[in-house]
């Protein structure tokens, strides 16, 4: 069955889209079978996995019912795009409404190795979604002076979730992103985070640089663009697969990383 990870933030602009974008493209290149979702109506992680934004079917046809979550898969990602804003609509006035994408992915639990959905940037209907359909929930968070307010926020839901829907759902910690470590300010948010959440941190902190947008525009992964910045994700999915316990995929990551960021 495949290990289900919900990456999720209060608001937009933390960097949700371009850790599940690059995570789910350095796991893949140590053979684990990995499926992204995409469940933000703006769909840009479907851009970058390259499906047109008038793609059929998306992740839409499968919380509506009329499609398999696994018929709706283009190149590894379920795609979205603003469809997926109706559907919410029509998901709130459901029976089992916190329930739709884990039912839907239940085969494609099956199938895969590990599952990553990439939320809206809200704490609504979606996001709870994608709670009650994972194992556990990864925080992304900016360096920013409300940054800590946004992690207690998004805390607070996983923890209503955990309360009220889904008991076995695991936070499997925050990671801080788009950090500039130079400025005091980032600085400051990373101490206060580690303060406050204890080994609940990553250890792997995702540096701010412009090499992102150009990566993005040109279609290339961070991880080949600029190793020594695709470094910080190879980090981040160690601390991943260490949390989740896939312990021989640690070992082929570790070959990995020497082969793509020569010590
Ligand atoms: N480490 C980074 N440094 C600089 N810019 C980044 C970084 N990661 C992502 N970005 C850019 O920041 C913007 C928001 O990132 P994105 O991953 O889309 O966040 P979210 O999905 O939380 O809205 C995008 O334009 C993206 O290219
Ligand atoms: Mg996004």
């Amino acid at each position: 069955m495949a290990t289900t990870i919900a990456v999720l933030s209060q608001k937009g602009g933390t960097g949700k889209t371009t850790t599940v974008r690059t995570l789910a493209d350095v796991l893949a290149r140590i053979d684990i079978d990995v499926l992204a979702v995409d469940l933000d109506p703006q769909g840009n992680l479907s851009d970058y996995f390259d499906v047109p934004a008038d793609a059929t079917p998306t992740v839409a046809d499968v919380l509506d019912g009329r499609v398999r979550a696994i018929d709706a898969v283009h190149d590894g990602v379920l795609p979205a795009n603003l469809g997926l804003a109706e559907s919410e609509v029509i998901l709130g006035g459901k029976m089992g409404r916190e329930m739709t994408l884990k039912r839907a992915l239940r085969e494609a639990k099956r199938r895969y190795d590990l599952i990553l959905i990439d939320c809206p940037p809200s704490l609504g209907l979606l996001t709870v979604n994608a709670l009650v359909a994972a194992d556990y929930a990864l925080l992304s968070t900016e360096a920013q002076y409300f940054s800590l307010q946004g992690v207690e926020q998004a805390l607070e839901l996983i923890e209503l979730a955990t309360e009220s829907l889904h008991p076995d759902l695991e936070w499997l910690g925050v990671v801080l992103n788009i950090a500039d470590l130079r400025t005091v300010h980032s600085r400051e948010a990373l101490q206060q985070l580690r303060e406050r959440f204890d080994g609940k941190v990553f250890d792997a902190v995702i540096r701010q640089s412009i090499r992102y947008a150009e990566s993005a525009e040109r279609g290339v992964s961070i991880v080949d663009y600029r190793p020594e910045l695709g470094a910080d994700y190879l980090a981040l999915a160690d601390e991943v697969l260490e949390r989740v316990g896939f312990d021989d995929e640690r070992e082929r990551l570790r070959a990995l990383r020497s082969e793509l960021v020569p010590a």
